[in-house]
């Protein structure tokens, strides 16, 4: 039986779904919207250009996307879990939020944002650990009709700061600190040095998770907790939901791309929210009651779209971890899963093959049995770390789905369906219903045959597609719809098989995938740059048996400067400061010049032909100001 009446069930209905969704997209995403909650249904399914950009979907229907991820659910699903939170450290209680407490919990801290001035259309920042709290404050800004703009807690200061201001957020949601492991991250003292730089915020409301602490700022500081029992009053339980137009933006997500400054996607409400519930239902095969596990942090796209909004609008029990999977040990994910009983496991390769290295020990006595279906997302997956998932994790019984997608595009675009179409290690497969990739060759025409590879780009729009870029809608049409006329381009490489199966080969544009992290390595390069001691410098990536993708900076510092190891950690903790701890540069080496065109311009394939170590394909280096340079550089290798 069909959990749900859009569920692909075999694979010749995806071939009909498929079918149906590009001939007839209208009619196809029309049926599936009828089984959401409408306050006013729609006057037109889709209307899209790619040259503005300007895409709406389900145009002039009102809607508010907290009432068909928790409203409608109470009645059928009021007493199950909707979020079972596992703390960092085992020996704390974990706690079980169901349907009833959800909402009203959610209904509670929307009365706290109110009582606080947010108002429908504020971007309100968002920097928490993976605590429920972190997801009750999402929901209630969606409930309230507030843009939420949610910050990963491994930015720094200064990355908040930057954030602030694109967005003009007036207001911040954090707590006091943040257990990770063995860290405990003091999550407000890092928003206090951020607002150094940002007078406009009015009010910070901070929950107390690790008891750090704190100094709070009178005026503009105040407890969570005791915002709650200012409302405490016999109807703070209901909180009548905004009504929001279709089109209105639902959230602000920052994301790096081949310039200094990360842009601000924005996906909007009714076309975000149908795409993330149709493909979360139909990839996973989600079946009621199952439980299921999204390692990813709410901080990145994958944890907003399928540790949140999509299971939740399918009313299904979802798993949020505040830990890390080696801490205390390598058995945490496997106990997690045991306990739980977790039916759907979807993680990145990285932490696969992070668990892989520890070897077999950590499984022993674990009772994985509960699993039904594995996920991987973020970066390619190689083949190895695959056959070691699929036997070890999986049992050989559990499709693996390999899910390609983007902050912006909202929801999986390429992606086999789990049990239905078939698997292939290190591919993606086919496009879900709704989706028409293209590959384009280097002359900017699409090629029509397979067993080819190209620049992989979307020929129509999808109801989750990117808006545009907050406060700069030329970046969005230059970034994404500019490159080839009519398509949206993704920025990644692809290969298609003879049956048109995809494989996603990675970036072409000058982006790293580090542990599944999209870094810019021109805001890298910036951060480098800021400490005194450097005078230019080029970073690339390299192939890292863990984290896929490492990052290799070649620097040319000031020759004054004669203690070396020292100006090494100072530029490490230069980076980690302007972006994060986690852009953790990898290799460093330092320069006496840099591979340069007579117009100046870094000769990058050839900094990364020498960080990949292979130095017998650097290619033509005539055209170089200094040809000599290659050679030092290669000598110096690291
Ligand atoms: O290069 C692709 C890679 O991750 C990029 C998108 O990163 P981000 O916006 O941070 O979103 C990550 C989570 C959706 C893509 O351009 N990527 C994502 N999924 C895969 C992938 N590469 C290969 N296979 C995948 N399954």
């Amino acid at each position: 039986m069909k959990s749900f009446p859009y569920q692909i069930s075999n694979l010749e209905e995806y071939h009909q779904a498929y079918q149906k969704s590009i001939k007839q997209p209208a009619q196809f995403w029309e049926e599936i919207a009828q089984n959401f909650i409408w306050k006013k249904k729609w006057d037109s399914v889709s209307e899209w250009n790619f040259k503005d950009p300007k895409i709406e979907w389900f145009k002039g229907a009102q809607l508010n996307i907290t009432e068909n991820c928790l409203d409608r659910h109470l009645n059928k699903f009021g007493d199950q879990a909707a979020i079972i939170w596992e703390p960092n450290n085992p020996n704390e209680q974990n706690r079980v939020l169901t349907y009833n407490d959800l909402y009203k919990q959610v209904c509670q801290f929307s009365h706290v944002l109110k009582n606080n001035g947010v108002k429908k259309g504020d971007t309100v920042c968002i920097y928490m650990g993976m605590i429920p709290e972190l997801a009750i404050a999402v929901l209630s800004c969606a409930r309230i009709g507030a843009i939420h703009s949610v910050v990963f807690g491994g930015f720094s200061a200064q990355s908040i700061s930057d954030r602030l201001h694109d967005a003009k957020s007036e207001f911040v949601i954090t707590c006091d600190g943040a257990f990770r492991g063995q860290k405990n991250i003091p999550l407000k003292s890092v928003i206090d040095e951020a607002l150094i730089s940002c007078p406009f915020v009015k009010r910070v409301i901070v929950y107390s998770r690790t008891q750090i602490p704190l100094n709070m700022i009178e005026g503009r500081d105040t407890w969570w907790e005791e915002e709650i029992k200012k409302i405490e009053t016999k109807n703070c339980n209901i909180f009548e939901a905004e009504v929001m137009e279709a089109e209105d933006p639902l959230f602000i997500l920052y994301t790096s791309g081949s310039t200094g400054k990360p842009k601000g996607v924005v996906h909007s409400t009714a076309g975000y929210m149908i795409y993330t519930n149709y493909t979360f239902i139909n990839t996973f095969q989600y079946q009621t009651n199952d439980i299921f596990f999204c390692t990813a942090d709410i901080g990145w796209i994958t944890g907003h779209s399928y540790l949140l909004y999509g299971p939740l609008s399918a009313g299904a029990t979802t798993v949020l971890f505040e830990g890390i999977p080696t801490w205390p040990n390598a058995s945490r994910l496997w106990d997690i899963i045991d306990k739980f009983k977790i039916n759907t496991l979807y993680t990145a390769p990285t932490a696969i093959r992070s668990l892989m290295s520890y070897g077999l020990e950590p499984l022993k006595g674990k009772d994985l049995s509960s699993l039904k279906v594995l996920g991987t997302v973020g970066e390619p997956i190689n083949e190895e770390a695959w056959h070691w998932y699929n036997t070890n994790i999986g049992k050989n019984k559990c499709p693996i789905v390999d899910t390609w997608w983007q902050t912006e595009t909202g929801g999986i675009l390429i992606s086999n369906l789990a049990g239905i179409t078939p698997a292939i290690p290190s591919f993606a497969t086919l496009p879900m219903p709704g989706i028409v990739p293209c590959l384009i060759d280097e002359n900017g025409k699409e090629i029509e045959e397979n067993n080819v590879s190209g620049n992989l780009c979307i020929k129509q729009a999808w109801p989750s597609i990117i808006r545009t870029t907050f406060g700069d809608h030329e970046r969005c049409r230059k970034t994404y719809f500019s490159t080839y006329e009519n398509k949206y381009y993704t920025g990644d490489g692809a290969f298609r098989d003879a049956n048109g199966n995809y494989r996603i080969t990675g970036r072409v544009d000058d982006v790293l995938n580090v542990s599944g992290h999209r870094i810019g390595t021109a805001e890298i390069e910036n951060a480098i740059n800021q400490h005194k001691g450097v005078i230019e410098s080029a970073v690339v990536g390299y192939p890292h048996d863990i984290k896929g993708q490492g990052i290799y900076a070649y620097i040319i510092y000031n020759k004054n400067i004669d203690d070396v190891i020292a100006l090494n950690n100072n530029i490490t903790q230069t980076v980690s400061n302007i972006i994060g701890p986690f852009a953790k540069l990898d290799k460093i080496q330092f320069v006496n010049g840099l591979p340069k065109t007579r117009s100046g311009k870094i000769m990058r394939r050839i900094l990364r032909k020498i960080a990949e170590n292979d130095l017998n394909n650097l290619g033509d280096t005539t055209t170089l100001l200094d040809p000599n340079v290659v050679n030092e550089i290669k000598n110096g290798r690291i």
